[in-house]
């Protein structure tokens, strides 16, 4: 079954977003199999988003993730990396549709509240760089 990585950034955090953010997945029919609250640190961080490195806001990029918990997630089900990248809608919130995460609660693109892996590869490279295998969960779901 494919998985995706999903993580609330510090701004969702601090706005108290992680439960309808849940809640929207879960509601989609997609099931949670890892989950954890956690502040990244700046190795981790840079190497999460490593491919931007050349670019000129990598500083700030590290600095905002790195600036408070994050709430770090796998999440299951069919296409869910291509499902879930829609519902959190265009990186940059102002082109991110209502009805998205993105879309119905940012306007900045370095504050745009959730992160979720881009393709089937970076969906596995990100899942095995925030979680061990122990941490995650299977369990059945019938419906
Ligand atoms: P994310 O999906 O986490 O992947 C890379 C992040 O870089 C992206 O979301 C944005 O939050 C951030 N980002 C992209 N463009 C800019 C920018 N011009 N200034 C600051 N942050 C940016």
């Amino acid at each position: 079954m494919e998985k995706t990585f999903l993580m609330v950034k510090p701004d969702g955090v601090q706005r108290n977003l992680i439960g309808e953010i849940v809640q929207r997945f879960e509601k989609k029919g997609y099931q949670l199999v890892g989950a954890k609250l956690m502040h990244i640190s700046k190795e981790l961080a840079e190497e999460h988003y490593g491919e931007h490195k050349e670019r000129p806001f990598f500083g700030e990029l590290v600095s905002f993730i790195t600036s408070g918990p994050v709430f770090a997630m796998v999440w299951q089900g069919d296409n869910v990396i291509k499902v879930a990248r829609e519902m959190m809608g265009k990186t940059n919130p102002v082109d991110a549709a209502p009805g998205t995460i993105r879309g119905d609660y940012s306007v900045q693109v370095g504050m745009n509240i959730i992160h979720g892996s881009d393709s089937p590869e970076s969906a596995e490279r990100e899942v095995n760089l925030f979680f061990n295998e122990s941490e995650l969960v299977s369990y059945a779901k019938d419906i």
